[in-house]
């Protein structure tokens, strides 16, 4: 018997501060009318909280994703985070969102392909519910790429927004969701955007920050001509797998990186414009986010209905791309899930958190408990039994 990856549910979040291009004007040697005309973005959306991280915009997207899905965070299987920017190099942010969301029966990690990240998380989702593993999986794309952007660099400062989108990914046997898909990368091209400082190549240094290294850098120009040809390939690909024509397909739902780009795209895939939903003018390029907030944007407007045919495709530093072919199968819109099932799901979070600090308390506890021998006093037999229960050390005759 088949097993499908039917999308089941969505949702999205954008922080509330908005930075237009007018305001961009007065940050650097740029304006309105070049960042427009060469990209398609107005405006985008901007985190200016010190204490919000990728994490915290992923688990608002996944909360809305759940309620749509009508499910609760306890039965999710899976959580896999797209992030060009985590919370940290490590741990996974994936498994940050799994403590606050209170998904305690998921396993958890992050999928690093940039901005195709989102769309290698389908196509990992297909695969493990098509073997049976795995249920019900959790996919999110996160972004807070306002804190490595450079703001005195016009070439890429006008570029990124932060946000954050998600989807619940669920088996059925009833045909539709994921259907195809195609993955791709060129990793010669992986000095062509990036940020150069915080990994094993360079690690953070007073020297690396005074140059710079700790902001995304990039060319642009070469980028562009390699989007517009792999954009086009990979949807081609997952069409051809499917079957597909350019006039069977509904909506193209592209990464969101540039205007002209996608027009390119779309040109050389035959299929008319107005078949590929853009919110970049509103959002700007917010890397593996792009993608899912696009769909939901898309799904919300009365632009995918069941049974629709669509092509999501993207690409990003890596150099990575990757497409997938959806037979749209969830009703849309969804119906709203009733209001005690919403309550509950309040209260299970709520719950996640106070589970969340007790585990950190016992084991504040423990280390306590068990801390070093040399001055330990009372503590110190305990210290023994508990070393002996874990094997760690023989019976003390
Ligand atoms: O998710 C993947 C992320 N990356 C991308 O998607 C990047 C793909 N590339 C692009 O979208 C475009 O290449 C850009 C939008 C980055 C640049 O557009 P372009 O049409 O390729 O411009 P360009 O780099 O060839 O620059 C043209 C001119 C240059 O001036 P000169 O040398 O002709 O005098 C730039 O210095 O535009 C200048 N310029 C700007 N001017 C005003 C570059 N950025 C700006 C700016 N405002 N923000």
């Amino acid at each position: 018997m088949t097993r499908y990856a039917r999308i089941v549910g969505w949702g999205k979040f954008l922080p509330p501060k908005v930075l237009t291009n007018f305001d961009l004007e007065r940050m650097v040697d740029t304006s309105d009318e070049w960042i427009r005309t060469r990209t398609g973005i107005r405006e985008r959306h901007m985190v200016n909280d010190p204490n919000i991280a990728s994490s915290d915009l992923a688990v608002e997207a996944a909360k809305r994703a759940l309620s749509v899905a009508d499910m609760t965070a306890g039965d999710i299987d899976l959580i896999m985070v797209a992030t060009s920017t985590p919370d940290h190099l490590f741990p996974a942010t994936a498994c940050i969102v799994q403590d606050k969301l209170g998904a305690t029966q998921a396993g958890a990690f992050d999928v690093s392909a940039a901005c195709s990240g989102f769309i290698y998380g389908l196509a990992l989702a297909r695969g493990l519910i098509a073997s049976g593993e795995i249920d019900t999986i959790l996919l999110i794309g996160t972004e807070v790429l306002s804190r490595f952007v450079d703001w005195n660099d016009r070439e890429t400062c006008v570029l990124f927004g932060d946000g954050a989108g998600a989807v619940v990914i669920k088996a059925s046997e009833e045909r539709g969701g994921v259907m195809a898909s195609m993955l791709g990368a060129d990793g010669s091209g992986a000095s062509l955007l990036g940020l150069p400082m915080g990994g094993s190549r360079l690690p953070p240094s007073v020297d690396g920050i005074a140059e710079g290294e700790n902001h995304i850098k990039m060319k642009g120009r070469p980028i562009f001509r390699f989007a517009v040809h792999v954009m086009a390939e990979s949807s081609r690909v997952v069409m051809e797998k499917m079957g597909w024509a350019p006039e069977d397909v509904d909506l193209v739902v592209p990464h969101q990186a540039n205007e002209r780009i996608i027009r390119a795209a779309m040109k050389q895939l035959k299929i008319p414009m107005e078949k590929a939903y853009l919110n970049i003018a509103t959002h700007g390029n917010t890397s593996t986010a792009s993608v899912p907030m696009v769909l939901v944007d898309a799904i919300n407007e009365g632009r995918i209905k069941q049974g629709s045919k669509l092509v999501l495709t993207g690409f990003g530093a890596g150099l990575t791309y990757a497409a997938v072919a959806i037979e749209w199968g969830a009703r849309t819109p969804a119906p709203e899930a009733p209001i005690h099932r919403n309550i509950l799901r309040k209260i299970g979070y709520n719950l996640a958190h106070v589970r969340s600090a007790m585990r950190r308390a016992v084991r504040a506890f423990y280390g306590f408990l068990l801390g070093p021998e040399e001055g330990g006093g009372w503590r110190v037999p305990i210290r023994q039994k508990f070393d002996e229960w874990l094997g760690l050390r023989g019976k003390e005759k």
